[in-house]
């Protein structure tokens, strides 16, 4: 009996972004057509996540039936398939949907068995409607109303475990009741950590910046999820979206770009192709980054990677340029580590264990160690007081 596996963040497309409920197969299939034609695919992003707003009505015996956006379920997913791609798709625990459509309560088996038998290769399981079963059955009681939560999101675990297909699972449940701590109990692949992502910069920032500490829930199989990437959908500046980006790789977060694939600028698809920033995210030892330092409106950010190297992301959140000094050892790496610009995709000058560069107003630098990069902390022959960057 299988259950999906991520050993990477999951990467892909999911419609709700810039779709939401208008969504059509015929949205799907193009999404499909443009991953393969503008190179995403080929740069990792196989999922293709149908969100909220698919579902038509139960049949007298309850399997459910996609509503006339969408004809053929099985033939959207053996188009998706024929094209190296996997298919996801959306429900929730409750009666219904946010978006009040048909939802799983009662119906998991039966549905789960359905997902399979059409060949999804990806749910995303959203609380919503469930809110309402919580009030009527726990009222008051929090302890019990989080009872209820994770036997809702284990009974969908298991009728996924039972319809025998690996389909990744993913709990969107905007980061209730500390989700990472029991997420990968209840078979969680990814969990949302927060409420929903807008295509503004506030909002995107007030998301990602606040993700510092949770580093330690995730790893290989079971990811932290600060929800899907608005990179291409015109609210943010080009800056703006790079830092976006930038963030989620060091987040180690699931890439699902939110755009309209069929129409993106090649600004857009240098944002969300480049290999070097991929990598990052993609990292083998799968270590989310955290922040190591900032001051003002200037952030650090440290992700480890495979083979001894350190991604760092340096962070403007300020309209204005601002000149950011890394030094090196202040964030525990040895002063004679090499540093690359990924971005750039070429190596930069450091001096004395320093780098100095200008960073745009809501911009960001992305760097990385050579990978024989030095830790301080193993580097014994030093007073501490060097470690630590003291005069
Ligand atoms: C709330 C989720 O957080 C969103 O990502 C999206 O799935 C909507 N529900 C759909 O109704």
């Amino acid at each position: 009996l299988a259950q999906g596996t991520s050993p990477t963040p999951p990467m892909g497309w999911n419609s709700w972004n810039h779709f939401a409920e208008k969504v059509t197969d015929a949205d799907v299939r193009a999404s499909a057509d443009a991953l393969v034609s503008s190179g995403m695919r080929d740069a990792g992003y196989v999922y293709v996540n149908i969100d909220d707003t698919w579902q038509g009505k139960r049949d007298a015996s309850g399997v459910i039936h996609p509503n006339s956006k969408f004809p053929d379920m099985k033939a959207l997913a053996d188009y998706v398939h024929s094209k190296g791609l996997k298919l996801g798709i959306y429900s929730s625990p409750g009666p219904t949907t946010c978006a009040r459509y048909e939802g799983s309560y009662g119906h998991e088996v039966q549905d789960a068995k359905t997902y399979a038998g059409w060949g999804i290769d990806f749910l995303k399981y959203d609380l919503c409607g469930f809110r309402d079963v919580m009030r009527k059955e726990a009222g008051n009681d929090k302890q019990k109303a989080f009872a209820m939560q994770k036997a809702a999101y284990l009974k969908m675990r298991d009728a996924l475990v039972a319809a025998g297909r690996p389909i990744v699972y993913s709990l969107c449940q905007y980061g209730w009741n500390d989700v990472w701590e029991w997420g990968p109990e209840v078979g969680g692949n990814l969990w949302r950590t927060t409420g929903d992502i807008n295509d503004t910069y506030s909002r995107m920032v007030e998301i990602g910046f606040s993700q510092v500490g949770l580093s330690k829930f995730a790893g290989p199989g079971h990811w932290n999820d600060p929800d899907m990437l608005e990179v291409g959908n015109g609210g943010m500046s080009e800056d703006e979206y790079r830092q976006h980006m930038t963030l989620w790789v060091i987040l180690a977060a699931p890439l699902l770009a939110g755009n309209d694939l069929s129409k993106m600028t090649p600004a857009t698809l240098a944002i969300l192709t480049n290999k070097e920033v991929i990598a990052v995210d993609q990292d083998s030892l799968g270590k989310q980054g955290d922040r190591a330092w900032a001051k003002g409106y200037s952030e650090i950010w440290t992700k480890p990677l495979s083979g001894g190297a350190t991604a760092i992301g340096l962070f403007n959140r300020d309209k204005e340029p601002a000149s950011i000094t890394l030094n090196l050892r202040e964030i525990g790496l040895s002063d004679t580590a090499k540093l690359r610009d990924l971005w750039k995709g070429s190596d930069v000058e450091v001096s004395g264990g320093k780098y100095t560069v200008t960073v745009p107003g809501h911009g960001a630098v992305l760097l990385k160690t050579s990978a024989e990069s030095m830790r301080a902390g193993q580097d014994c022959d030093r007073p501490m007081s060097e470690h630590l960057g003291l005069p």
